[in-house]
């Protein structure tokens, strides 16, 4: 079997992807158009046009732009079934999505709206497709505290439908530190914790992720290899890392794909997962993220099947279910020998 087909057809999960970077410019006008906002492009070209970006920041002021648009609960189900439908033509059987309150209710949206929208599309999928899902809170880290801390209160009642608590946004000079009173009362309440660290910020911010927030996975986690001793703990620990190849690219945390750090990540024995970050704005689903890094790290068969078990071993899925599905890994190796 070629190697492309292969990686199409491996059962795979997704741990790293935000709803609101999966808003595709076509969906985006037919949103807009629906609900009398503006869109400062002309068309669905110049929006792809303007993704060229030079930073975290520079992305992030378009990614908050187009998730701008987004209003009414039908809006943010629409967006979660295009994610859904895409994930399950990926042969992607479970996922972890991120979705971004603040940047919704900052602007005058209620949390129901947000959570409503998403989660119906969730269960919905579930039952149509068969995928299974899990909806990882994030907290605005270039806002402060208080603010997350009434975002978790709001959250409380939904805590059914809630795994985890995340942290996203622009992380040079906004640390893990800042974050540790929300993110002990989130784990009074239940939440597992993850967080963005050493994306573009030092391994000095992982540290801190994992001893202030008990984070149970590192999304990104590029600059954990700037420390040894860190890398041992993560090694030590099995403390998931998220990564996200096509988006290192586009945000140049790397100049070239081939630069890459993964494969150095798992030669030194990282549990390192392979993701699409914001599919719609980088170029790629998690398929074209597995392709492009196979590629240009030379990865063999025996890479993406790894890289796909290990995709299971760091979801949060319950234990029998975790075992089901890495033995569907398993099996599908099995048949393309
Ligand atoms: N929000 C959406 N994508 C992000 C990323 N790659 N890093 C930090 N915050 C984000
Ligand atoms: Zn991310």
């Amino acid at each position: 079997m070629v190697i492309e087909d292969f990686i199409k057809g491996i059962p795979k999960a997704e741990l790293h992807l935000h709803i609101e970077g999966t808003f595709e410019p076509e969906l985006m006008f037919k949103i807009a158009k629906r609900n009398n906002a503006r869109i400062k492009y002309k068309s669905v070209e110049e929006i792809r046009e303007a993704y060229r970006f030079s930073n975290l920041q520079d992305f992030l002021d378009i990614y908050y732009e187009g998730a701008g648009i987004l209003t009414e609960e039908e809006d943010f189900y629409e967006l979660t079934t295009a994610y859904l439908e895409k994930a399950v033509s990926q042969n992607v059987l479970h996922s972890e999505i991120f979705f971004d309150p603040q940047t919704h209710t900052g602007r005058g949206i209620k949390f129901s709206t947000v959570i409503d929208g998403i989660h119906k599309a969730l269960e919905d999928a579930g039952e149509r497709f068969g995928i299974s899902t899990g909806l990882i809170m994030c907290f605005l880290r270039d806002i402060d505290e208080s603010a997350a801390m009434k975002t978790l209160e709001e959250a409380l009642p939904y805590r059914d439908r809630i795994i985890a608590v995340g942290l996203d946004s622009a992380e040079t000079g906004n640390p893990p530190s800042k974050f540790q009173d929300v993110f002990t009362r989130a784990r009074e309440a239940g939440f597992l914790t993850v967080a963005h660290g050493g994306e573009e910020g030092p391994a000095k911010y992982v540290r801190e992720a994992l001893e202030l927030l008990k984070v149970s996975r590192i999304d990104h986690g590029n600059h954990c290899l700037d420390d040894d001793k860190l890398t041992e703990e993560l090694i030590r620990r099995k403390i998931p890392l998220t990564v996200c190849p096509l988006s290192n690219l586009r945000l140049k945390v790397i100049d070239r794909l081939e630069e890459h750090p993964l494969r150095r990540m798992m030669e030194r024995g990282l549990l390192v997962t392979i993701n699409s970050d914001d599919p719609a704005y980088f170029g790629g689903y998690v398929n074209e993220n597995y392709s492009a890094i196979t590629k240009a790290l030379n990865l063999t068969a025996d890479d993406i099947y790894k890289l796909a078990m290990n995709s299971f071993e760091a979801s949060f899925l319950e234990e029998g279910i975790k075992d089901k599905m890495l033995a569907r890994v398993r099996e599908y190796k099995k048949m393309s020998e």
